[in-house]
């Protein structure tokens, strides 16, 4: 198969220009002006960026979590992603206790094979941290082809401190990556027995038991455990201004802490979980919400480059059945969660480039390349010759109103609903397959179930 992608304008991370690209089978194979290749599809780009696909690399698929599971299966969370313009996800592997990481992978594997519609990988969650899983992490950074590893410093399935400083020293030696949940347990225990005495148990609580300061002792705990073992971490889903505070401050210091920050942080507001009747219960994830100054603080890390990297967290729980199977009487039993991998490309071009936040060379890097680059994707993340050609033509005047019934997530709400954005996906291809198409009205999918593939990371060289 053969493709001709004319006349758009290619975008990288630190340029763009006009350019056709030419895809053979699954590869990038030539870039440049007026390209003479005879294709069996030729695409007539002009007016249109031509992005590298976006790359998520905090997905939940089917997490079972609070008594309920994460919505999207392996098919439909990777539908979505493609009609996104999502062209890989790394999605999470929470291992079982008993469990080795060879057998959470397989397990994980076996879920998404015939299912999964664009590539994918995985980072296993070490939830059992025996000496013999520790042990396993060479295996899982080196032959595997899973080098990042999460840990939580909150929930009952945490780690305490000392594994912690064991797994950086250990990822360390073998070139992986230590991501982390990042809140301090003992804060949050406390506000919520606070709060239970007092009978304040609807959805703004779970914003309120959560307070910044949680996450800024956490990221700074973590960032002292990375100085002392001269090694480095990547924080998920950063959400306040204090925790940035911290990062920067270790950064300019030289240590070497990278993060993530989500759509959700960065457009909406602890507002939310005050609107009317049960309704805030649909921005329970933590850490939560929260006010307009962390939203803009981490736009600034974004430019900044404190920030690397956009993710979107998505773990959708239904409003209706799961959201509020156990919660309505207290927030503490609200599966924490929201859905996100299909608005991220849409969301991060319309409020973040259109409204000038971000350029589009830096939505190309903190979507795909340095997402790429970070968790060692090395044929990912560009376009550029010899790359996978995971493409987005994307138009950056198509206007669309998000949906819910026009996304492609099983879930019953979006967090956006209503929002009116400027710039959608006009084709996504995965490997050189055309994957989702805008079709009137919303993307729609035109891939195969089954055709994604898991793709072996490569472990970081710390030199
Ligand atoms: O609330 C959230 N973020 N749910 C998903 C699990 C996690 O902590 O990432
Ligand atoms: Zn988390
Ligand atoms: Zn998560």
């Amino acid at each position: 198969m053969s493709l001709l992608i004319k006349g758009g304008q290619v975008v990288t991370s630190s340029n763009r220009y006009q350019a056709d690209v030419y895809v053979e089978g699954e590869r990038i194979k030539a870039i440049g002006r007026d390209l003479d290749y005879q294709a069996e599809e030729v695409v007539d780009a002009s007016g249109k960026y031509v992005l590298p696909g976006a790359i998520d690399p905090h997905t939940h698929i089917l997490l079972p979590f609070m008594g309920s599971h994460a919505k999207d299966d392996y098919a439909t969370g990777t539908i979505a992603a493609a009609c996104g313009g999502v062209t890989s996800i790394i999605d999470f592997d929470l291992q079982q206790k008993g469990e080795t990481l060879q057998e959470a992978l397989a397990r994980k594997q076996e879920l998404a094979r015939d299912r999964v519609a664009v590539d994918y990988s995985l980072h296993p969650a070490i939830m059992d941290p025996r000496p013999d899983v520790i042990d396993e992490i060479k295996k899982a950074a080196q032959d595997y082809g899973t080098p990042s590893f999460k840990i939580f410093m909150v929930y009952d399935f945490r780690v305490d401190d000392a594994t912690m400083i064991k797994l950086l020293q250990e990822t360390k030696k073998y070139g992986g990556l230590v991501q982390v949940h990042a809140e301090n347990v003992y804060i949050i225990q406390h506000l919520n027995e606070v709060f239970a005495r007092e009978g304040k148990l609807t959805p703004y609580y779970h914003a309120l038991s959560r307070p910044n300061i949680a996450e800024q002792e956490a990221v700074s705990r973590a960032s002292k455990m990375v100085e002392l073992t001269d090694s480095r971490i990547y924080i998920v889903h950063l959400s306040s201004k204090e925790a940035l505070w911290v990062i920067k401050d270790a950064r300019d210091r030289g240590v070497n802490i990278l993060s993530e920050t989500c759509p959700q942080y960065l457009l909406l507001n602890e507002d939310r979980y005050l609107e009317p009747g049960f309704n805030g219960a649909k921005y329970v994830m933590s850490p939560p919400l929260r006010t307009e100054e962390s939203s803009q603080a981490l736009w600034e890390g974004l430019r900044g480059g404190d920030v690397q990297i956009v993710a979107t967290d998505h773990c959708p729980f239904d409003f209706h059945g799961n959201k509020d199977m156990f919660g309505t009487e207290d927030y503490k039993k609200i599966p924490n969660g929201a859905p996100g991998v299909e608005t991220l490309l849409m969301l991060m071009h319309s409020e973040g480039v259109l409204q000038g936040r971000i350029s589009l060379e830096k939505m190309v890097d903190i979507l795909a390349s340095s997402t790429a680059r970070i968790f060692g994707m090395k044929d990912k993340g560009e376009i550029a010759p010899g790359k996978d050609a995971d493409i987005v033509v994307f138009d950056p005047k198509q206007k669309f109103t998000v949906r819910q019934d026009k996304l492609h997530m099983n879930v019953d709400y979006t967090p956006y609903e209503g929002l009116e954005v400027t710039g959608m996906p006009s084709l996504v291809y995965s490997r050189g397959k055309k994957v989702a198409q805008w079709n009137e009205d919303r993307v729609e999918f035109v891939g195969t179930p089954g055709k994604g593939r898991f793709v072996k990371r490569v472990p970081f060289d710390y030199g």
